[in-house]
């Protein structure tokens, strides 16, 4: 079974093409970002103008035609509208001239499915961070499960905290994998505001407080972006131990964009060799927003046999990660 996956929430057009779990492609083409940050209408645009390409060059990849296609999976949201519709009517499109079948499925499920999948793991903790959502998550259910939220962002994503720092710092490229380099070279901690309720963690204050010591400049920029990210892992980690006691899981999955950061990745670490559980990653390629990951998830769905009514085939910005039904741990 060939199952062929779009990604188009935000920045990235990616087309990945999985069998049987096994990944025969992933390429993806980026919407270049300046410090104006994402411009909706201008990013589907982009995703417009590479999208034949970016299908046509994961169909060469994989050394399939789009006859061979099983499945055509998309991403149903959450993301940004008019982005989100070019991927939808790319898959629509193909999906009907070519008679496959078309699975909607959930962006964030996917990130957390392509890490399950790569390293083999049923039913863990998953610790999801990316731009818009910080969110730790756990299935619970019988037959038909469901996603629930232990603690999640009451305000930006975690993701967003670090790029929205590195454009009011004036940084270039404006991402939050510059705010990770130069955060390595700093070595002293400055302490900055702490916030988790519960399992529940707020990321604003920390950012308009880190931009008032970058304007200051009473700080080196180092120490300042070092005790940013060093403050918001250590709120994630305290909410993500407190879900795993309470879950009761065995494992832990890091997914979403921020997986890639290596400080984060070792603090994980420590966390799960401390409370005696396994902690799985993926290779950054399927951390990043990607079409693989949302292939993986479209044959999960293809494999478990559901069908999707016509009016599930669609779009949903706000689309809830805790409002999908999964048929697998
Ligand atoms: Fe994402």
């Amino acid at each position: 079974m060939y199952t062929l996956g779009i990604e188009s929430t935000a920045h990235t057009f990616g087309v990945g093409i999985v069998r049987d779990g096994e990944i025969l492609a992933n390429v993806k083409e980026m919407y270049k970002i300046d410090n104006k940050g994402m411009i909706p209408i201008k990013v589907a645009e982009h995703h417009l103008e590479v999208g034949s390409l970016v299908i046509k060059k994961a169909l060469e990849a994989a050394g399939v035609g789009i006859k061979d296609i099983d499945n055509i999976a998309y991403s149903k949201g959450p993301g940004l509208g008019p982005c989100l519709r070019v991927g939808f009517v790319y898959a629509r499109a193909l999906s009907l001239k070519h008679n496959i079948d078309i699975i909607p499925v959930h962006h964030g499920i996917a990130h957390i499915e392509i890490v399950k999948s790569i390293n083999k793991v049923k039913d863990p903790l998953a610790v999801y961070l990316s731009g818009g959502n910080s969110q730790i998550l756990a299935l619970e259910g019988e037959v038909v499960k469901r996603y629930k939220i232990y603690g999640e962002t009451l305000d930006i994503g975690i993701g967003n905290l670090f790029d929205s720092f590195a454009r009011e710092a004036g940084l270039n490229p404006a991402w939050g994998s510059t705010v990770a380099a130069i955060a390595s070279k700093g070595k002293n901690y400055i302490g900055m505001p702490y916030t988790v309720k519960g399992m529940d963690f707020t990321f604003s204050g920390l950012l308009t407080y880190s931009t008032k010591l970058v304007k200051s400049k009473r700080y080196a920029l180092e120490d300042i972006a070092f005790s940013l990210m060093e403050t918001a892992f250590d709120m994630i980690l305290e909410s993500a131990e407190r879900a795993l006691f309470i879950s009761n899981k065995k494992a832990i999955v890091v997914a979403g964009g921020v997986a890639q950061n290596t400080t984060l990745i070792d603090k994980l670490k420590t966390l799960a060799e401390d409370d005696g559980v396994k902690l799985y990653f993926a290779e950054p390629e399927y951390n990043a927003d990607n079409g693989a990951m949302i292939a993986v998830l479209g044959e999960k769905y293809a494999k478990s046999g559901v069908r999707f009514k016509d009016a599930d085939i669609s779009i949903n910005q706000k689309y809830r990660i805790d409002k999908v039904d999964i048929y697998w741990s």
